[in-house]
């Protein structure tokens, strides 16, 4: 029997290690026979650690399990989903599970992220294999068609980014995978990367392919210790099993991944900067154009793509252009995993087609608030998107939709809080986070986000708050105007969300109060 242990970061800080050993060594004290596998997360996050086993009638869950849980799990009989209060059958049974729709993430929390067996017996490998055996302007044509977006927040059409690099005719190109996932509230990325490591580097291949690109480079944010290991360790294991290296899965094509690891600024998630850091160079942003298809890393022409946008591909070519693309709603096809955080009952990863309305995302899939108090404003697209108050709650999940309203869907990271949030308090954090974070090219960033800082103090000193909010106003509109990238550019978002919708936030208080 297999017994599935989380290894994910998420599962880690839960205790998932002390899961395992506990669980090892009562194995070995009853002279157990059972494989301690240690896979992704399910991205349950309040099971976690959601310990699963493999038996006659299917796999059977428990959580959240501690390790003084595991004696009396072996001893009511978990080897075979025998009865106990952590038992929560099968899992995908769940209805936070079942209720989604897991195309990019149909594997993570069930294979052992390392083992390519698992990875095939699971459809692994057969985009790919596809892939190879077509033209690389049939492979675009397919990514087009299935409507795939830019999942890193812009939504900018995949396989026309493709078709932009293949297009080129410089004898050297790039994959870069921006994996610098630095949204608070998003987690995405780190967890395909540590449950499914394979199908980041089927996706990049695949990529590779389509444009003439021979090398790839995953740029990975330090933070991620556990990722930087999966995603090395995976690669290891695709280029002694021929999936990279000189000849990609026996075709004529070449195509190897590296890793790198990032010191930790939220710029270098912007691409730009991401390039210069690659280089080896300080993070500052530059200017576009030239577009990074055209001239990207070391001058050459390049893809860069988000983690999720490269791995919705390895199923896109497997089953086609039109199975992904009847997922979702308007302009936004295909799925999206929604990662629900912050003051949330049910926090985690939920995978859907777009379309969901964020009431349905908030009150029925998260649970509404963990203190139980009403919620009050929902950020959407990390530090430097939108909030939405309840009013808004019938917005559905989608590109344009939210663009309509002000907002962002971002990365699709989105935060919860409940009525004891001071949106004064948060206005004037996303001004001091672009004035700390920002890389200092352009002066609308780097100045305005510090008098930005300074303004919203006045309001909460009480001094002319009605001249301050016009000042507010007026520099926001420059910041989102006049900035360089989206760091400076959609600052104003977050600020400008709270000053709408939450006006009556904007009064006069302690001035230890606002900056706490
Ligand atoms: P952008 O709209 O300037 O560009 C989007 C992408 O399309 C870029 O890769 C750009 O090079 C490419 N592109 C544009 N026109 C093209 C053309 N004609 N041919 C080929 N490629 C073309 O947006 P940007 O500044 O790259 O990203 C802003 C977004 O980043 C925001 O919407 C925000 O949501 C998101 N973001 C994500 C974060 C994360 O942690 N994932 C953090 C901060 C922001
Ligand atoms: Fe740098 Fe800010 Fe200007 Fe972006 S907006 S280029 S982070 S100073």
């Amino acid at each position: 029997a297999r017994i599935f242990v989380p290894g994910d970061a998420g599962a880690l800080a839960l205790g998932a290690d002390k899961v395992a050993l506990a669980l090892a060594d009562g194995l070995a004290e009853r002279g157990l026979d059972a494989q301690i596998v240690r896979n992704g997360s399910r991205g349950l996050y309040w099971l976690e650690p959601m310990v699963e086993v493999e038996t006659d009638r299917g796999r059977v869950a428990y959580g959240p399990v501690a390790a003084e849980d595991v004696a009396a799990l072996l001893d009511t009989g978990l080897l075979d989903g025998g009865d106990h209060a952590l038992r929560l059958g099968d899992p995908e049974e769940i209805p936070f599970l079942k209720r989604q729709s897991r195309l990019t993430f149909a594997r993570c929390g069930i294979t052992d992220p390392l083992s390519l067996d698992d990875y095939r017996a699971h459809g692994g490998l057969a985009g790919l294999e596809k892939a190879v055996a077509m033209t690389p302007a049939a492979i675009v044509e397919q990514v087009t068609d299935s409507g795939l977006r830019g999942r890193g927040g812009a939504g900018f059409p995949t396989g026309i980014k493709w078709k932009t690099v293949l297009a080129t005719t410089d004898a050297r190109k790039y994959i870069v995978c921006n994996a610098d996932e630095g949204d608070s509230g998003t987690f995405a990325d780190r967890m395909i990367m540590e449950g499914d490591p394979f199908v980041l580097i089927e996706g990049m291949a695949i990529a590779g392919i389509a444009t003439g690109a021979t090398k790839g480079y995953i740029y990975l944010r330090s933070e991620y210790p556990h990722a930087i290991r999966a995603m090395n360790a995976a690669i290891a294991i695709a280029r002694t099993a021929g999936i990279l290296g000189a000849s990609v899965l026996g075709s004529p094509n070449a195509f190897d991944i590296e890793v790198r690891v990032g010191a930790g600024a939220y710029v270098c998630g912007e691409e730009t900067s991401l390039l210069e850091s690659l280089e080896g160079k300080r993070g500052q942003v530059r200017a576009k154009p030239p577009l990074p298809a055209h001239k990207g890393l070391f001058g050459r022409p390049t893809v860069v793509n988000n983690v999720i946008s490269l791995a919705s591909v390895p199923i896109i070519m497997d089953k086609g252009a039109a199975f992904y693309r009847d997922f979702g709603m308007g302009r936004s096809r295909g799925t999206i995993p929604i990662q629900i955080a912050g003051n949330v009952k049910y926090g985690g990863l939920f995978e859907a087609g777009f379309g969901l309305t964020l009431g349905e995302i908030v009150d029925e899939i998260g649970g509404g608030t963990a203190t139980g108090r009403p919620v009050k404003a929902v950020q959407v697209g990390g530090p430097l998107g939108a909030y939405f108050p309840r009013a808004l709650f019938d917005t559905p999940f989608d590109y344009e939709a939210f663009a309509a309203k002000d907002g962002l869907i971002g990365h699709a990271g989105i935060v919860v809080f409940d009525d004891t949030a001071d949106m004064l308090k948060q206005a004037r954090f996303a001004m001091e986070f672009c004035a700390i974070e920002s890389c200092g090219k352009c002066t609308p960033c780097r100045i305005g986000s510090v008098r930005g800082v300074e303004v919203i103090d006045r309001i909460a000193a009480g001094e002319a708050p009605d001249r301050q909010i016009a000042l507010v106003t007026d520099l926001c509109n420059t910041m989102k105007f006049g900035s360089l990238c989206a760091l400076g550019g959609f600052t104003p978002y977050p600020v400008m969300s709270a000053l709408t919708h939450f006006p009556d936030d904007f009064r006069p208080r302690a001035m230890n109060e606002a900056a706490e």
